[in-house]
């Protein structure tokens, strides 16, 4: 049975590369996983003048290209729900023919007011739209309950954001806001929560007193791709860390939640984010490390420099690689350090939190090297999905060496479970309501703040390097400078959860 209460989804921007590669594979495999209610429309909306047919047939390919789920037996069916209809996004008067095209459609297919607005569209549309959905009357909720779905980046620092946020609430209330971060969105992310707040035995070591160090990297072995006037207006700071890395982070370091309501939890995230020790900018040079990829061949392979990539300038400022420190000044994690690393263009293609335990006080045994390291909970989000604890063994023999061991699991293991993509299950909570995997304003806003020293340093301080690294190497050389302790460097982990060093498979 569909539980999902009908409604008609519209995608704002469907003619671009996020509505074909990730939205309309994800509504596909809701609808054959049957979350869709049977009375569902979409209607695409876009500025160039394509019809219907054409609409499902691109469509209709996306699916078969980015497949999401298996089952391609209910294509034809889920096509025919499909519409599509042009607009200029920033001319209110065409507002008032969609406002006609939706009650036709909703009298066609019999679905009431309900209503998704989807914005996959530049984002200096975000303004824009809302308002002039509002002039005509499509934010009111009457006949029905209506939601803007937005992507990100939500502002482009800290001024921008609070002029969006005061915009959009001139006519749309805060609970009709579901700000994507399709990080919060992966099944391994949430799984953070349930990996503390299901057993017992984390949570009285997840804190200042047996934790020395938490280290969160996203890597990507991919470019810029064909993002580069994107890109330039953003680098690594905004794209990853403003949203996706501050989100794990808040997840990684927030208290219990009282419930599993969206509130309880949000507030806890907010919490966190609260807490971070504002970075003081003449320090910026000592905590923040930024770098660009240059060219460089990989398996065989000429790569180009970031400032030979299409879109970019010549004398690019732009950083593709980002590795901060900074603190959360709470009683949990007074004094400990985070640290966190991005960048484009690095060896392999990899998310993961590394919680990294404190030694032993007096340590018995031989070998130093496993003194620094024992000890290190990996979750790992992408790929090779799982969870692995490196702890210390007696090596065989005479005496007592240590050597380091891995205990892992790896979500694979689990066998018939597929692990639904990030856009499923955050299209799905919108279909529901459920705001608990989406950005609250203050959570953003205050993610920006936390981080307006940085960019403004590295905006107007020449004195803060932009480092050059080989595309395909581990971003600058110094940075494993860094982190506090001289004796420890940022793991270097591979394709396979359990391998890490530079020389292992990447
Ligand atoms: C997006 C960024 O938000 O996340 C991209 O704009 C980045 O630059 C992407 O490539 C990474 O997402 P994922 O899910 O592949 O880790």
């Amino acid at each position: 049975m569909n539980i999902s209460e009908n409604h008609i989804y519209v995608i704002f921007g469907a003619s671009g590369d996020l509505t074909r590669r990730k939205l309309v594979p994800a509504l596909y495999s809701l609808f054959i996983r049957k979350l869709l209610p049977d009375n569902f429309a979409l209607l695409g909306v876009s500025r160039s003048s394509v019809s219907t047919a054409e609409f499902r047939e691109q469509m209709r390919s996306a699916i078969n290209q980015f497949k999401e789920i298996d089952d391609v037996s209910g294509i034809e069916e889920f096509v025919r729900k499909l519409f599509y209809t042009t607009i200029q996004f920033d001319d209110v008067s065409t507002y008032s023919a969609l406002k006609q095209e939706l009650a036709l459609l909703r009298s066609e297919s019999n679905i009431c007011g309900n209503t998704i607005f989807y914005l996959s569209t530049p984002p200096g549309l975000y303004g824009v739209i809302p308002a002039n959905l509002a002039a005509v009357g499509l934010n009111l909720q009457d006949d029905g309950w209506k939601r803007l779905i937005i992507e990100k980046p939500f502002g482009n620092d800290l001024g921008s954001a609070m002029q969006l946020k005061e915009s959009l609430l001139l006519d749309w209330s805060e609970d009709q806001i579901f700000r994507i971060d399709h990080y919060l969105g992966k099944e391994t992310v949430q799984n953070l929560l349930v990996t503390r707040f299901s057993n017992g035995m984390f949570e009285p070591l997840w804190n200042r007193n047996y934790i020395h160090h938490v280290e969160i990297t996203s890597a990507e072995s991919i470019g810029i791709e064909k993002r580069g006037g994107y890109y330039e207006t953003s680098g690594a700071l905004r794209d990853m860390v403003q949203n996706h890395l501050l989100q794990v982070t808040a997840l990684t370091a927030m208290e219990p939640p009282s419930s599993l309501e969206p509130a309880a939890i949000r507030n806890e995230i907010l919490k966190v984010f609260q807490s971070l020790r504002p970075i003081q900018r003449k320090d910026v040079q000592h905590v923040a490390i930024r770098g660009q990829y240059l060219s460089s061949t990989i398996k065989g392979t000429v790569v180009p420099g970031y400032r030979e990539e299409a879109g970019v300038a010549p004398d690019s400022q732009t950083e593709t690689f980002v590795a901060l420190k900074f603190y959360i000044d709470n009683w949990r994690w007074g004094g400990v350090p985070f640290y966190i690393r991005t960048g484009k263009r690095l060896p392999t293609r990899v998310t993961e939190i590394v919680i990294h335990f404190k030694p032993t006080p007096h340590f018995l045994f031989s070998g130093d090297k496993h003194r620094q390291s024992c000890n290190q909970l990996v979750i790992r989000i992408q790929p090779d999905e799982g969870i692995l604890l490196k702890f210390g063994m007696k090596t065989p023999g005479s005496g007592f060496e240590v050597q380091n061991v891995n205990m892992e699991f790896h979500y694979d293991d689990l066998s018939i479970q597929r692990l639904p993509s990030a856009y499923e299950r955050l299209i799905y909570d919108s279909i529901k309501g459920d705001a608990t995997l989406f950005a609250r304003t203050e959570e953003v806003l205050e993610a920006w703040k936390f981080l307006t020293p940085v960019m403004d340093v590295w905006k107007n301080g020449h004195e803060v390097p932009l480092y050059g690294y080989p595309a395909g190497t581990w971003g600058p050389d110094n940075v494993d400078d860094l982190i506090e302790d001289k004796e420890m460097t940022w793991r270097y982990p591979c394709k396979n959860l359990s391998d890490d060093g530079f020389f292992c498979e990447l």
